[in-house]
């Protein structure tokens, strides 16, 4: 790896800041200094910048209980996102594995490795999203065959995949569905005559959120053998 290409990614700092530094003789490659931004580092060598050896994180893999009132997205100029709740270094490596609407509430991964969530949130994956849903009108069993079968969605040319419902209680329910399309949950609900009032994701996967031990607004790293089972 090039050293200002290195240098980018342990500070976030910039490919031209990076370049100066070096030029400025301010990083040494194995305690000696070393002007040249496109010299190729071996992986044994050691770099240091004000003193400081620099290290290379790996990616990062995290699960947050996503609070209303917050956004996925990276900017938004009208709403908290959910980044401002991390206490994190390079924060603007990091984006969400899909995203929760402002008002759901629920489990949210987080990570800097694309890959990863793009296993996780692609269609052709089929990952299982389990979602309790409070609903204004009650929900019969009907709603159980529908949602089988895959419903339209307005505007859209294709059905919903196979979804699961469980009815917990006429207004309460628990809904698996294995693709993410946009407020996909709300529409469903909406394409057989009811409104979803509340909205929390509970399960991706295998992996089910412990609001017991993860509050809203908390989250932690995730576990390797978590990591691991999301894509096993
Ligand atoms: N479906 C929705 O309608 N909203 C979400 O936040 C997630 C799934």
């Amino acid at each position: 790896m090039r050293l200002d290409k290195f240098i980018c990614d342990c500070t976030g700092l910039t490919r031209s800041q990076a370049g100066k530094l070096i030029r400025q003789a301010l990083v040494l490659i194995d305690g000696q200094p070393c002007k040249q931004p496109a010299t190729q580092l071996k992986p044994e060598q050691q770099v240091e910048l004000d003193g400081e050896v620099l290290a290379l994180t790996g990616p990062r893999y995290f699960v947050m209980h996503k609070p209303t009132g917050y956004v996925c997205s990276t900017d938004d100029p009208d709403h908290n996102t959910v980044f401002v709740l991390m206490d994190e270094p390079r924060l603007d490596k990091l984006h969400t594995v899909g995203r929760l609407d402002l008002d759901t509430t629920g489990l949210l991964l987080i990570t800097d490795d694309g890959q990863w969530s793009h296993k996780i949130s692609s269609p052709k994956h089929e990952c299982a999203k389990t979602y309790r849903a409070w609903l204004a009108d009650p929900v019969d069993d009907s709603a159980i065959r529908l949602f089988a079968e895959g419903v339209m969605l307005r505007g859209e040319k294709h059905p919903t995949k196979a979804a699961q419902l469980e009815i917990v209680s006429p207004h309460e329910c628990l809904l698996t569905i294995h693709e993410g399309r946009y407020h996909q949950v709300k529409r469903m609900f909406a394409a057989i005559g009811n409104k979803v009032e509340k909205l929390h994701r509970e399960k991706i996967g295998d992996f089910v959120l412990d609001a017991n031990s993860l509050a809203e607004g908390e989250y932690r790293v995730l576990t390797e053998a978590e990591v691991a089972a999301f894509v096993g």
